[in-house]
């Protein structure tokens, strides 16, 4: 069954992430039943993942994206062709009039930015960004409503709304239904007179819809009765949730070494090419291995950068790896590739689509994409 699944492997050089168009259209008809049994409207956020050859198919479930300045604006309005709702934390003129030529929504991330940009903008769908100053992220890295937060408007901060027809909210990550229903309460709360005003509302990404065991129902109902109560369009950007285990990295084992331990050395990196296992961090799977000890082989898989924590994590697997082994790292899809850098000139991995099996596209990166980041 797994090497059925997997039949492609061998014709994959590595490094090299492969999305897997099947299992982005199983989420994405997830995500459009949540659209249909609630009327709301549902963004992918380019900055999670903008592999632009799987638009064609995402634009046949959502409306549209989400982007975070003008180069994933002009993105999405050249290759995904829908809706296009820009915010950034601020907004230069120059970066302005190019969002411009894309955008029909606009979300500001204070005042001072509306009223500097409000005359330009006048013709495109404004919101302001608000800070609900309730999240239940654990990690202050990726906690938007961290003490002292850059991002949004606090509700003692908020003024004339005037011109404003939408409030965007984001204060969740990986979260299920359950904290959006505290998020919205205090929302709610702190924010009740606009959220009148307002034509509609946006509660941001983090929602972890497609994931087993995320309760779609209330998310659905939540939804619902927030339309009903305050008469408004609700939007959903979520990026996680649109690729969430669609896609994986492949990567080889180059040598293997041992300084009191097995490390086998990969030619993939944490620090280039899956940063959020250093970040969050968090310890990714990989296809037939198991906790240290819990198989035969224990490894510690190391990246190929000079970074001394560039460590992916200890596993285990039932044969001996040798250079050559290929090890198939799971959800690699999203914050991946939008992330990785060259970091050490270690070279950027190929970027395969896979439908049905089938490799039907691949794109390499070579010594020139490196060169040309550096002066
Ligand atoms: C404003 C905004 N919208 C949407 C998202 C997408 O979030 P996720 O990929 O967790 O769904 C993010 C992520 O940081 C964000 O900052």
């Amino acid at each position: 069954m797994v090497a059925e699944r997997f039949s492609w492997l061998s014709r994959i050089k590595t490094p090299s992430y492969v999305i897997d168009a099947d299992l982005l259209e199983r989420n994405l008809k997830i995500l459009r039943d949540v659209k249909q049994k609630t009327g709301c409207s549902m963004l992918l956020a380019l900055k999670s993942f903008a592999a632009y050859r799987t638009f064609p198919l995402i634009r046949k479930y959502l409306d549209g994206v989400c982007a975070s300045g003008p180069w994933e604006a002009r993105l999405g309005y050249e290759e995904f062709g829908k809706e296009v709702h820009v915010y950034a934390p601020a907004f230069s003129k120059e970066d302005m009039q190019e969002v411009l030529k894309y955008a029909d929504h606009i979300v500001f991330n204070s005042f001072s930015q509306w009223k500097k940009y409000r005359g330009m903008a006048q013709k495109k769908k404004c919101g302001i960004r608000i800070n609900p100053e309730y999240s239940e992220v654990k990690v202050q890295l990726y906690n938007p409503c961290a003490k002292n937060s850059r991002l949004g408007v606090t509700a003692g901060k908020m003024e004339d709304v005037s011109g404003i027809s939408g409030l965007h909210f984001h204060a969740l990550c990986e979260q299920n239904s359950d904290v959006l229903k505290r998020l919205l309460e205090h929302v709610e709360k702190n924010f009740g007179p606009y959220l009148r005003k307002a034509e509609w509302v946006n509660f941001g990404g983090g929602h972890h819809i497609t994931r087993d065991g995320y309760d779609r129902d209330l998310l659905c109902s939540l939804i619902n009765s927030f339309r009903k109560k305050y008469g408004v369009e609700v939007y959903l950007e979520p990026g996680e949730a649109v690729a969430l285990n669609a896609g994986y990295l492949v990567a080889s084992v180059l040598d293997i070494v041992d300084n009191g331990m097995k490390i086998a050395i990969l030619d993939t990196s944490a620090e280039n090419h899956m940063p959020d296992v250093l970040a969050m961090p968090y310890r990714p799977d990989i296809i037939g291995a198991g906790k240290p000890g819990e198989k035969k082989f224990t490894y510690r898989l190391g990246g190929l950068t000079c970074l001394a924590g560039d460590v992916i994590g200890d596993y285990s697997f039932d044969t001996p790896l040798k250079a050559g082994s290929k090890l198939v790292f799971l959800d690699m899809a999203h914050y991946s590739m939008v992330k990785n850098t060259t970091f050490n000139g270690i070279k950027l991995p190929s970027i395969a689509i896979i439908k049905k099996g089938k490799i039907v596209h691949c794109t390499k990166f070579g010594y020139k994409e490196y060169r040309a980041r550096q002066s």
